[in-house]
């Protein structure tokens, strides 16, 4: 069955490479800046996106999160077309990390900063808490590809699940 039309998979792999070029050429320079930015526009699209097509829900909801953490810990978490309830947390981290990043990027530049170096810490904390949320988010669809049988990355690339249940 279709999980991912191709716009959220083409958005997903962009904003991909480049969280990752700016994580590794992280010196602040105009390339860093704007691929950060396009970054942001990258997040923005694809909740643009989500309002034209509407694909799968983008609402996380606390009370399916809860059953499926139960679910979880008794081993047998249910498949799902689109995301998981606790992959959905994620996204939204993953999304908003992005768009602080822009902001206290274009901040750290602004004259009013000028000499203070608060917003680039802030910068530099953002971008390790992004690190590690990607390295928290691959570990995660690595682990559930296992337990599922079914490769998400390769669902990612391709659009195509096996039908839930
Ligand atoms: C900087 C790196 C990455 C970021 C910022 C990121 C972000 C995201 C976001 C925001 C989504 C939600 C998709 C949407 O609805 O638009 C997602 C889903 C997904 N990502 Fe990533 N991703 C990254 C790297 C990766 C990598 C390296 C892999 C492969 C190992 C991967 C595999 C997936 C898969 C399989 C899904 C769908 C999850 C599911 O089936 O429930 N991502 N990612
Ligand atoms: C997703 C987007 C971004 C990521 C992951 C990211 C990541 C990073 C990292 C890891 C550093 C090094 C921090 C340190 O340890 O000192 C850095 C520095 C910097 N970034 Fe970004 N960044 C992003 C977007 C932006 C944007 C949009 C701007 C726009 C102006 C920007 C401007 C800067 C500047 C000026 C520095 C140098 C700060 C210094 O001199 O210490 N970044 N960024």
């Amino acid at each position: 069955m279709k999980a991912w039309d191709a716009v959220v998979r083409l958005l997903h792999w962009t904003l991909a490479a480049l969280i990752v070029f700016d994580l590794i050429y992280d010196d602040g320079g105009y390339t860093h800046r704007l691929v950060g930015y396009a970054a942001a526009v990258v997040v923005l699209l694809r909740l643009g996106w989500q309002a034209l097509a509407r694909g799968h829900s983008l609402r996380p909801s606390i009370a399916e999160t809860r059953a499926y953490i139960r679910l979880l810990l008794a081993g047998k978490p249910p498949r799902s077309a689109g995301h998981d309830p606790l992959g959905l947390w994620m996204v939204w981290l993953l999304w908003i990390l992005v768009l602080l990043l822009a902001l206290s990027g274009w901040m750290s530049r602004l004259d009013v900063f000028w000499g203070d170096e608060r917003v680039e810490e802030v910068h530099a904390i953002l971008a390790n808490l992004l690190m590690l949320a990607v390295l928290l988010h691959v570990l995660a669809v690595s682990v559930m590809s296992v337990i599922w049988k079914e490769n998400l990355p390769a669902a990612m690339v391709t659009g195509v699940k096996r039908p839930p249940g």
